[in-house]
């Protein structure tokens, strides 16, 4: 049984409340869209894609540095942890980490599709018939109200692979670090991975790949809105672009309008000059120094394993 938190499945309620949101954000001097419309499931499958292409280093530097410390790890967030992993919790890593707790109490996945939900809980209950599992449907960067959990564990501990956190500005993530350990309560803990600041070119490959997937994936988000809410994105008529802001350490993705046009959304039309452009993403980029400034006052940093080039980070954080 999948517990449904706030904003779970798509419903007509739900879909004005995006139609604002979507509104809203195209109407700001530099028009944007939330990256969550990523998301549908051209947009997932094409980002499955991306954590396999060459220029992609996050998802296997992450993966490689959860591999060769996994016993670390576990032997950190010590015995009978209750693991709430943000996403679906289909991944090899969460499978590394359930292996190694000493323990296990328990096992919360967090994610905003019921149907990933389900079908990874299904894969999970199967390879671990005695661990119990509680799926929670929710939009994690909202207020979350975890189920309540009846048996015992010694400390909670969030899961939060992925970089994910870099898609927040920094803002937007100390809020969300205050609700996590609030969360996680006097104890608790948080698993984080986080990307860290590297050379340009690296970073530039990353999110400009030879094969255009990035293209696809960035451009997708006006095809999943046409479809989604009824709008009229011409797809021709706009471009991917991605650049690293080395002001404020991210990578941006926009969308480059190919030529002066306009689309109606929710009663308003909004006019595109040729070249003005839709961001659609941020991804900051950290340096272990400013991972601990980040979190300092909500979380103490109790261990941070990197790879050889650090690249990448998974950082062990605990209340404060
Ligand atoms: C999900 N997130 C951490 C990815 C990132 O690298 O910021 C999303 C992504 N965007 C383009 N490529 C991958």
């Amino acid at each position: 049984m999948i517990e449904k938190g706030k904003a779970a499945a798509p419903s007509r309620a739900g879909d004005a409340c995006l139609l604002d949101e979507v509104s809203v954000g195209l109407k700001k001097p530099q028009k944007e869209l939330p990256c969550k419309f990523f998301y549908d499931e051209k947009g997932s499958a094409l980002f499955d894609r991306i954590c396999e292409l060459e220029e992609y280093y996050p998802t296997r530097t992450e993966l490689d540095i959860m591999s060769r410390n996994v016993g670390r790890i576990t032997e950190s967030l010590g015995p009978e942890v209750l693991l709430i992993e943000l996403g679906s919790g289909s991944s090899i890593k969460t499978h590394l980490l359930l292996d190694h707790l000493q323990q296990q109490a328990g096992y919360i996945p967090v994610d905003i599709s019921a149907e990933h939900l389900e079908q990874s809980v299904n894969r999970l209950q199967a390879d671990y018939p005695a661990l119990p599992i509680v799926p929670l449907a929710a939009d994690y960067t909202r207020p979350l109200d975890l189920p309540e959990w009846k048996g015992s564990y010694r400390r909670k501990v969030i899961y939060f692979p992925g970089s994910t956190v870099g898609n927040f500005t920094p803002e937007q993530a100390r809020a969300f670090l205050i609700r996590m350990a609030r969360i996680a309560g006097p104890g608790g803990g948080l698993l984080i991975g986080v990307d860290l600041k590297k050379d340009l070119n690296v970073l530039h490959a990353a999110y400009n790949d030879r094969e255009g997937v990035t293209a696809a994936f960035n451009l997708n988000i006006l095809a999943h809105l046409n479809r989604r809410l009824g709008l009229t994105f011409d797809l021709k008529q706009w471009s991917h672009q991605a650049f690293y802001n080395s002001v404020h350490g991210r990578i941006e993705m926009h969308l480059v309008s190919r030529v002066a046009q306009q689309v109606h959304v929710d009663g308003s039309t909004i006019h595109f000059a040729a070249g003005e452009t839709i961001l659609t993403e941020y991804s900051y980029k950290y340096s272990i120094r400013e991972v601990a400034r980040l979190v300092s006052g909500i979380f103490d940093v109790q261990r941070v394993w990197t790879d050889v080039k650090e690249y990448f980070s998974v950082q062990y954080l605990t209340v404060s």
